[in-house]
């Protein structure tokens, strides 16, 4: 069936698959809901925006981001409210971020009514597809990428901006163990480190590779230019408490800026916890560490949440951190920030958005 919503065009599958997915168990990515919104940015302008039954896209060998990589993408997540009502978690903060990440790439930016207008329509239409469990969320995948056929080695003057959705459970089912490598870079001053684009996550796969093969979840990453200070892990920004004050890496311009991080700082300024971003050193983490000082690591992203940091190897050497019980900051803002996400506590910052 063919709708027009103002702009947007939509086309409704004739065959939900929701009966035939376990929405409120399935694993982070593997199972997508039944539409995706797709726009087309061509000749100078943004021409085409639609909402269709997901599936494949054509590809050509020469499209232009499997050759140079001008692809960038946002994640966040949609909740159900008590009353079952859907919920949004700061979906401006990821439109501004989009944008921030293609004008560092080259890449035109993406108007309002597209992003916010276009995934709300994707997201009343896929409501359905947000799990009722209070571990599970619909996690919204938008990407945007360059599309021209062609090698040329300049910015593209065609791009897709696509938003997919998948419901998904906990992201990391324990507590993490990270290691920390000097041996790769994730980014550096002057790069592409503080944008969500593609190839950030693609340069890390041989770092993550190695620490998996050697028992850790994943890599954290020290700075480019010392390999003395903590930048982040991945797949999330971290935190320390050391004599109970959180300290987080600031944003150097090689680290992103991740939302979950800056939604926690500010919960726990307003909590009244003493909170610091500066250069943290890992001679200072490990320092702590020895002194008894160092109570809790944790790390924060969308995917993620706030996730425990269990162990942190530097060296060869674990450093094994108190266990969940004896933590109390992290798990106490991860409340808030669910209750905040789900609407089960009024929201002050104007970070949830209704549909
Ligand atoms: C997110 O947290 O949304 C990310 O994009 C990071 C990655 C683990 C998928």
């Amino acid at each position: 069936m063919q709708i027009v919503n103002s702009q947007i065009s939509i086309e409704k599958t004739n065959h939900s698959r929701i009966k035939e997915q376990d929405i409120n168990n399935s694993p982070f990515g593997k199972v997508f809901s039944d539409h995706m919104l797709v726009a087309t940015y061509a000749n100078d302008s943004w021409q085409e925006v639609k909402i269709i039954p997901y599936g494949n896209i054509p590809i050509c060998p020469s499209l232009s981001v499997l050759h140079y990589g001008q692809a960038v993408f946002e994640g966040l997540k949609a909740y159900k409210s008590p009353m079952g009502k859907p919920l949004l978690f700061r979906l401006e903060a990821n439109y501004k971020r989009i944008n921030e990440s293609a004008f560092r790439l080259c890449m035109p930016s993406i108007p309002e009514e597209i992003f916010i207008d276009g995934l709300k329509e994707l997201i009343r239409l896929d409501v359905d597809w947000i799990p009722n469990q209070s571990d599970s969320t619909l996690y919204i995948r938008p990407i945007y990428f360059a599309t021209d056929e062609s090698i040329a080695l300049r910015p593209a003057n065609s791009y897709k901006f696509i938003v997919i959705c998948c419901p998904t459970g906990t992201f990391y089912s324990a507590p993490v163990k990270l290691i920390v490598t000097d041996k790769y870079v994730r980014a550096f001053e002057g790069g592409t480190g503080a944008t969500k684009c593609a190839g950030n996550y693609g340069g890390s796969f041989l770092a993550d590779k190695e620490a998996k093969q050697q028992g850790y979840d994943n890599v954290l990453w020290l700075d480019g230019k010392e390999k003395k200070y903590i930048e982040e892990c991945g797949t999330m920004n971290v935190a320390f408490v050391i004599n109970d004050v959180v300290i987080t890496p600031k944003l150097t311009g090689s680290i992103l800026g991740g939302i979950t991080r800056d939604s926690v700082l500010t919960l726990f300024r307003d909590m009244g916890v003493k909170v610091e971003e500066r250069l943290i050193s890992i001679d200072e983490v490990v320092k702590a560490y020895e002194m008894g000082n160092l109570s809790e690591a944790f790390g924060m992203g969308t995917a993620a949440t706030i996730a425990h940091i269990s162990t942190i190897n530097y060296q060869g050497k674990d450093m094994i951190l108190p266990t969940v019980d004896e933590r109390k900051y992290a798990s106490q803002v991860l409340q808030k920030l669910e209750d905040i996400k789900t609407g089960k506590i009024t929201d002050p910052y104007g970070w949830v958005s209704q549909l």
